[in-house]
């Protein structure tokens, strides 16, 4: 088969490891890709945005399977596009893309399939929005409705600030359209733990859990990035959570979507928070997670692509899907200065030795004539599995010391309980 992954991050570039590894695949395209994928894929020039130009590229090139990494293209409505066209593609059409795409919209599925989330409020006018504030405790969330590659949250410790977060996303559009219209939510205390899950419109199975490091320094201090490293299991996510999660968040996820007439097919993502009520969720993603995917993907022992086949066929049930028993870890490697101002174009070195301890996915790098250079705030993703924590965080870290460019940043707690 002639795949094609679109995305250029380290978890496009876990996605094609696997996919490689699959006895059925010939060849794989990366649009755009970088330059870690480029030794496992040809990279293609074409932005993953480009919807028409993806499409064109892959009924010329008779893609046999494009695999979608990033939400942008989802929420535009790649899938339907594809589809359309009679191509295969493994990822939610727009409408139930819109789980991500628009918070109120996932808000207020939610409240109608009463699945457990944080009480909210969704509104389209200022005024209105900032007078229902004395109406939340403190500290209160404030959310741009759209996408805001994942800085549209906005946690006020005051009304204050809530007001102006509200007159940052609402008055100043931050964020564009993604703020025309604010959810504001109760603040929900406890562990964060993400569960996503293949899905092909009948069954859902979920994969094994993760947890996400989102802020930049140790000690869960400073601003909220990207992703800074990942566990997967989770820490303390026990098979009682489990059910509960399956039973009250996943399977009624799964129903209301088939209400609504919704086929929903690909990854959904759970970001979940465990409080001292049960798990809530604190939003849905409707692809896989990154850096999660960093820890999950190693720990799967059975062929990715045979799995994807399976949802877009509606035979998840048979699909063989076996995890290691392993531990994950993932530390994220980033250009100084990151999440807010940082420079590229620094050569880095040593990305083959710290292969020898951890598997090396790129993000953010490029090759300039011969040198290997960082292109982007989230550099490279070093994953490694163990038979404990320690194990694996050994190795990623072992790893970490090999690698160097100017001015990196890396967490040096990651997988620490
Ligand atoms: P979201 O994009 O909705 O997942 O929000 C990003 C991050 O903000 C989450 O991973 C949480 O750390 C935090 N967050 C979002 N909503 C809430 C909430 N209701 N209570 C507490 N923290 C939240
Ligand atoms: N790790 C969070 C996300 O993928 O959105």
């Amino acid at each position: 088969m002639k795949l094609l992954v679109i995305g250029s991050g380290a978890r496009e570039h876990a996605l094609v490891w696997k996919l490689s590894e699959s006895p059925m695949v010939n060849k794989i395209y990366c649009a755009p890709g970088n330059a870690g994928i480029g030794s496992l894929a040809e990279c293609v020039d074409i932005k993953a945005e480009d919807i028409e130009g993806l499409l064109n590229f892959a009924l010329m090139q008779k893609i046999d399977l494009t695999v979608v990494g990033p939400e942008v293209p989802l929420v535009a409505g790649i899938a339907d596009a594809f589809e359309e066209k009679g191509l295969r593609i493994f990822g939610p059409g727009k409408a139930a893309a819109r789980l991500e795409g628009s918070k109120a919209y996932a808000k207020e599925f939610m409240q109608s399939y009463e699945i457990p989330t944080a009480k909210y409020g969704a509104y389209k006018d200022f005024d209105k929005a900032v007078a229902a504030l004395h109406t939340y405790g403190l500290p209160v969330v404030i959310k741009a409705d759209g996408l805001a590659a994942g800085k549209g949250v906005i946690i006020a410790h005051s009304r204050q600030e809530a007001a102006e977060a509200i007159e940052s996303i609402m008055g100043s559009k931050k964020f564009g359209e993604a703020g025309s219209t604010i959810v504001i939510e109760e603040f929900l205390k406890g562990r964060e733990v993400s569960v996503l899950a293949f899905v092909d419109g009948n069954t859902a199975i979920p994969m094994v859990s993760a947890q996400d490091y989102k802020r930049a320094l140790d000690g869960d201090l400073g601003p909220n990035t990207g992703g800074m490293g990942a566990v997967s299991p989770a820490f303390a996510y026990s098979e009682s959570d489990e059910e509960i999660v399956r039973r009250e968040i996943i399977d009624k996820t799964l129903y209301g979507m088939k209400q609504e007439g919704i086929i929903y097919k690909g990854v959904l993502y759970f970001g979940l928070m465990l409080t001292d009520d049960g798990p809530k969720v604190l939003e849905y993603n409707t692809r896989f997670g990154d850096p999660e995917t960093e820890v999950i993907l190693p720990r799967l022992q059975t062929d990715l692509l045979h799995i994807m086949n399976s949802v877009i066929d509606g035979k998840l049930e048979k699909a063989e899907i076996r995890w290691s028993d392993d531990r994950a870890v993932c530390v994220v490697l980033a250009s100084g200065g990151y999440p807010e101002k940082y420079d590229t174009n620094y050569e880095i070195t040593g990305v083959q030795a710290a292969a020898e301890d951890a598997m090396v996915f790129h993000a953010g790098t490029k090759n300039s004539e011969v040198k290997l250079v960082t292109a982007g705030g989230r550099v490279l993703v070093l994953s490694a599995v163990g038979e404990d924590y320690d194990k694996a965080r050994d190795k990623a870290y072992a790893a970490a010391a090999k690698v160097n460019f100017r001015n990196v940043h890396y967490r040096k707690d990651i997988g620490i309980k």
